[in-house]
């Protein structure tokens, strides 16, 4: 029987090797079950940003499997640990590997060490994957919120769609603003990642913005995050008390990506918002599920998790 491979984590070094075992596994996973390998483009290089990403938020917190003979790398996943959970990224093993429990050798320790804390481990799985949904579910992994992956085309003049009401009250985030955001999806959500917005605001890797809403009292609503980075091009994440701050949140959003499409992940139970985004010109490409491995905390509020970095 074929072994799943030496653990290990990566360096700097290896991204260039990371990314094209990404690029390759997403190509041929998509393309040999769903025909739809071109969603994942050409070339490996934007892939690069994922771990770039990643080094700079959690050093050597990403798990590699490699060859015991070659060293080959054979799959990756990234781990994202907070103070109220245990995040995971995209978990990839190369075509040639998989099928020989690559993927279920890198997760297991991660969801040991997380028991061991006592604290859930949260990803969001794509339900057109049925071997990641399913690798997800043996592992103890349980939905609890669907969502429809939306892309809005922006046109460059911008959308053709007069600003929603509350647009105007929209500002970009304070540098200082980290734990504050942090405390309001806490309230709404029970997750705690003050580290992610202070790494957001600070944009050290990458190219991120933050907007927030307040109310007239000085209370935050809401805060939008999106990735203007040409290699990712998403919105999110954010949390949002309803679906009227929501939507001035992406508005503002999108409005600053003129010329591009990016992605959002609005949860399905938003109907009123998801049919806004549809007048804006959104079509939908994909279904996610949010799921978690132990405890789901209760959540209130609107949540628009992200890929990069994971943020279920
Ligand atoms: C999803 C993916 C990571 C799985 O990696 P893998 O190394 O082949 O997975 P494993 O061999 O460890 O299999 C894990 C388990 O899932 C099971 N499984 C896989 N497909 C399944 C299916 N369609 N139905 C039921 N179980 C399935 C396997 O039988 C195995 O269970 P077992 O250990 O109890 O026997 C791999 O297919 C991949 O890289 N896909 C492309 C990238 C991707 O889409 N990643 C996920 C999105 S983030």
């Amino acid at each position: 029987m074929k072994q799943p491979g030496v653990l290990g984590t990566i360096g700097p070094e290896d991204h260039d090797a990371v990314a094209r075992l990404l690029h390759r596994s997403l190509v041929a996973w998509y393309e040999s079950k769903l025909r739809q390998g071109y969603r994942f483009g050409s070339q490996s290089t934007p892939y690069r940003l994922i771990p770039e990403v990643y080094a700079a938020l959690d050093p050597g917190e990403a798990v590699a499997s490699r060859d015991a003979a070659t060293g080959e790398l054979l799959g990756v996943c990234f781990v994202h640990p907070r103070p109220s959970h245990v995040s995971l990224g995209i978990v990839a093993t190369s075509p040639e590997a998989q099928g020989r429990g690559v993927a279920r050798a890198m997760l297991e320790p991660v969801l040991a060490k997380a028991q061991a804390r006592g604290l859930p481990v949260r990803l969001v799985s794509s339900l057109l994957n049925l071997d990641s949904f399913s690798l997800y579910s043996r592992l103890g992994f349980v939905p609890h919120t669907l969502y429809q992956d939306v892309v809005v085309p922006v046109p460059a003049a911008g959308l053709a769609v007069a600003p929603p009401v509350g647009a105007s009250r929209i500002r970009r985030a304070r540098p200082d603003e980290a734990g504050r955001i942090a405390g309001l999806e806490r309230r709404l959500q029970g997750i705690d990642r003050e580290h992610d917005y202070a790494f957001f605001l600070k944009n050290p890797v990458g190219d991120w913005r933050v907007w927030v809403e307040e109310s007239s009292r000085g209370d935050l609503l809401g805060v939008m995050v999106a990735s203007l980075h040409p290699h990712h091009g998403m919105i999110g994440p954010g949390v949002a008390v309803d679906e009227a701050t929501a939507t001035a949140l992406l508005w503002t959003a999108l409005d600053a990506m003129r010329g591009s499409s990016p992605v959002i992940l609005v949860p399905c139970a938003a109907g009123g918002l998801v049919r806004t985004l549809y007048g804006w010109g959104g079509r939908n490409l994909e279904l996610h599920a949010a799921q978690t491995c132990g405890r789901a905390a209760p959540a209130t509020g609107l949540a628009f998790p992200t890929f990069l970095p994971e943020s279920a």
